[in-house]
């Protein structure tokens, strides 16, 4: 807890940049070289999809899920990456898949010992990969909001509802739901991902799958923030992707797929330090996000580079989601 109030606090006074001398590398270069942050693998092997955060590798059976540490806040990938991130996105995933092992998941494989040999032979991917399954993309993002804030917090603000859904007089930053709601949004392949009503998802997916990962959503949600609760942790809201596995004995199944439950799909805050009104402080990559604010960056242009106490407080912070969240320690 002293920990989390540390780390999950205002930042403490960041000693500035130091000065480039003569025949010493910037700090930040000095910073990458101890500590090297993947930005991209290049693996001789088919890529089936370079996303903001992952490679995804065909593997024939199976797709090969690299998370890299690449870091992106307002659909932008940013610059530089924050090192060990993937890593510990990767295992944070594994363990919330693992603690709903009731529910079906596309992990095929997690222990690097048994992958296949060529994909061992690249050492860098070790921690940050899975084998999965694969699956037809859901083209929805399904939303399960707990609390009210980001874009829920703006469309109620703006129509008293979000995603369709009437939500009583009052609520302000932060306030909690009387229920947690489902509210859905469209994948898009570029730009920024779109609220959408239930009817709409219906409209796209068919009523029968859009209530069912609807009551999916919403019964791993509640679980997890059961769970998170536990910890000293508030899961506002979160965001999951579903597939469907075309079986060819067992049909049609539906495969909860992508992330679960990391600080980049997901909103936790310290319960301690929850208050309705104002902004918690976070765990998640809220902290880039206010940063870039500060900044002045018109959000289309290059994005600028992060600073290295940025980057660092970044990183800390995901080690801490991790630790306060499975109260072990992630494998770097
Ligand atoms: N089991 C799976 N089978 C097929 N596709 C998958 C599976 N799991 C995840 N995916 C897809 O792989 C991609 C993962 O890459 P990544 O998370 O970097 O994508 P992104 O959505 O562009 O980024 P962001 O999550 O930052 O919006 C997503 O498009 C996701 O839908
Ligand atoms: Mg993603």
């Amino acid at each position: 807890m002293d920990r989390m109030r540390r780390t999950g606090g205002e930042s403490p006074p960041v000693q500035p940049a130091r000065r480039q001398r003569s025949g010493h590398a910037p700090r930040q270069d000095r910073l990458l070289l101890t500590m090297p942050a993947l930005l991209e693998t290049s693996l001789p092997l088919p890529l089936a999809r370079r996303g903001k955060v992952r490679d995804v590798y065909d593997l024939g059976e199976s797709f090969l899920f690299v998370a890299t540490d690449r870091i992106s806040a307002f659909d932008v990938v940013l610059s530089p990456g924050i090192p060990d991130k993937g890593k510990i996105l990767t295992q944070m995933s594994t363990f919330w898949f693992r603690h709903f092992g009731d529910i079906e998941n596309h992990l095929l494989e997690t222990e690097w010992e048994s992958f296949p040999s060529e994909v061992r032979a690249h050492d860098e991917l070790r921690g940050r990969s899975v084998i999965v399954r694969k699956c037809r993309v859901v083209p929805v993002e399904c939303v399960a909001r707990g609390y009210l804030v980001g874009s829920g917090l703006k469309e109620y603000n703006e129509t008293g509802k979000v995603c369709g859904i009437g939500l009583e007089a009052g609520l302000t930053t932060a306030s909690k739901l009387r229920v947690p709601i489902f509210t859905p949004a469209t994948k898009e392949e570029s730009g920024h991902d779109e609220n959408i009503s239930f009817e709409r998802m219906c409209a796209i997916v068919g009523d029968d799958l859009a209530a069912e990962l609807r009551d999916l959503t919403l019964r791993i949600y509640k679980r997890a923030a059961e769970y998170a609760e536990t910890r000293g942790i508030i899961i506002a809201d979160t965001k999951f992707e579903f597939g469907i596995d075309e079986h060819a004995t067992r049909g049609n199944i539906i495969v909860w797929i992508d992330e679960a439950l990391t600080p980049d799909s997901s909103r936790f805050w310290p319960a301690d330090r929850y208050a309705v009104g104002k902004n918690p402080p976070s765990f998640d990559k809220q902290f880039v996000r206010d940063w870039l604010e500060t900044t002045g960056w018109d959000k289309a242009s290059t994005p600028p580079e992060l600073p290295e106490d940025v980057v660092m407080k970044t990183r800390e912070k995901y080690i801490e989601a991790f630790r306060t969240i499975t109260g072990d320690e992630p494998v770097l």
